[in-house]
């Protein structure tokens, strides 16, 4: 992973901009995609809307944009954004869509090159384009079926050149490192959760040197001013079900108590440096080690324009020492990334959906 080449819309030259692997650098901060999805609220943007709002956010440098096979009614929105960007005065400048494949925990026994080949051409004709730019695998459970050969047909689509790229999402570095050695894999990401309250990456079950794409920065909002000196709101009345995910991640984190005290030393820092606290929020996460963007969820166009700040703040030592006396004390998350999820019997496994992809 290297600083790249800055470009419209930067702010700080090689701060902005990293390279995935040859000829591919993208911006640093990627609109995450989930909160266009009906699975996210009901009342989000009508797709004219949405789609206007993810041009705007174009115009303002962003050119990364984040999708799943089964964030449903995005990777075709993200289609209709992609034909009107081609036709504006900007048009000629890339747009990069990453999308996943995540297949149904329900069909993970029975998966074959034919499957593979379905999605990833059910997402090609989604987006409108010949080749995907980033497909990021992900495998629910490795005891069942055959996930690297569900990967050797990945390799295979980017031979034939209906796939740019190959990442990952929620994989151990030892699933990293499986899948590049037993499917000849090239992986040049690994999408996982990473916030000042999930830091279960720095843990990570062996040296990983696959670039992250962190989401959750702004734990779905939690990481945000709105929440500063809140009550409790309890796991039954949040909007939506990324504050349920994030909610349950507080309380590894040691619950709401800790989490407030946390804010408290996010707003001082905002304060000392005249930004909002998700700006801080974010250029931590930007400074991780490892770390070589960050996947906000889409907001309003005027709160994504601020994120933006986050490519230009410089945290300072004291800042991160401040930031520090507090996680150190707090018990957890815990684990490999994403192992609280994939237990289905615990609380961040009961709220998860296994099988969004079936047609
Ligand atoms: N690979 C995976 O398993 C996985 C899992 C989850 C998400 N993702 C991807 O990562 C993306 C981001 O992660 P996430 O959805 O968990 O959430 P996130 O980025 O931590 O939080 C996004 C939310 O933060 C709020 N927000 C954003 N900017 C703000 C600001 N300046 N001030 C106040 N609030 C602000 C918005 O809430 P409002 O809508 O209330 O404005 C937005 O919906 C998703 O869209 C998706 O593409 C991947």
């Amino acid at each position: 992973m290297t600083a790249g080449p800055s470009s419209p819309g930067s702010e700080i030259p090689g701060r902005d901009r990293v390279s995935l692997a040859p000829g591919y650098d993208i911006s640093r901060l990627i609109v995450g995609g989930w909160q266009l999805s009906a699975g996210h609220h009901r009342s989000g943007p009508t797709p004219d809307e949405a789609v206007d709002h993810l041009v705007e956010l174009a115009d303002l440098g962003y050119d990364t944009f984040d999708c799943a096979d089964i964030y449903t009614g995005v990777e075709e929105l993200y289609g209709r954004f992609l034909r009107v960007w081609r036709s504006t005065s900007a048009g000629d400048r890339p747009i990069r869509i990453h999308t996943k494949l995540v297949p149904d925990l329900g069909a993970l026994a029975d998966i074959d090159d034919a499957y593979v080949r379905r999605i990833v051409e059910r997402s090609l004709e989604r987006l409108g384009v010949e080749a995907l730019d980033l497909i990021q695998f992900y495998w629910w459970d490795t005891s069942v079926g055959d996930w690297l050969a569900a990967g050797e047909t990945l390799a295979a689509l980017q031979r034939e050149g209906a796939v740019r790229h190959i990442g990952v999402t929620n994989f151990t570095a030892t699933e990293v490192e499986a899948l590049e050695r037993g499917a000849g894999l090239d992986v040049v990401s690994n999408q996982i959760q990473y916030s000042i309250l999930d830091r279960r990456a720095e843990a990570a079950d062996g040296d990983s040197s696959t670039p992250l794409l962190a989401f959750g920065a702004l734990a779905g909002g939690f990481l945000t001013p709105g929440w500063v000196g809140r009550a409790d709101p309890g796991l039954q009345d949040l909007p939506n079900r990324s504050l349920v995910k994030y909610r349950l991640i507080i309380e590894e984190f040691g619950g709401w108590e800790a989490y407030q005290a946390l804010l408290a030393e996010i707003a001082v820092i905002a304060q000392a440096h005249g930004v909002d606290m998700a700006t801080v929020s974010l250029a931590w996460v930007l400074d991780q080690p490892g770390v070589a963007a960050a996947v906000v969820g889409f907001s309003s166009v005027e709160r994504m324009r601020a994120n933006r700040a986050a490519l230009a703040l410089r945290l300072t030592g004291d800042d991160r020492a401040r930031i520090r006396r507090i996680t150190d004390d707090a018990p957890g998350p815990t684990g490999d990334v994403f192992a609280l999820e994939r237990d289905r019997s615990g609380p961040h496994g009961r709220i998860m959906r296994y099988d969004l992809n079936a047609d």
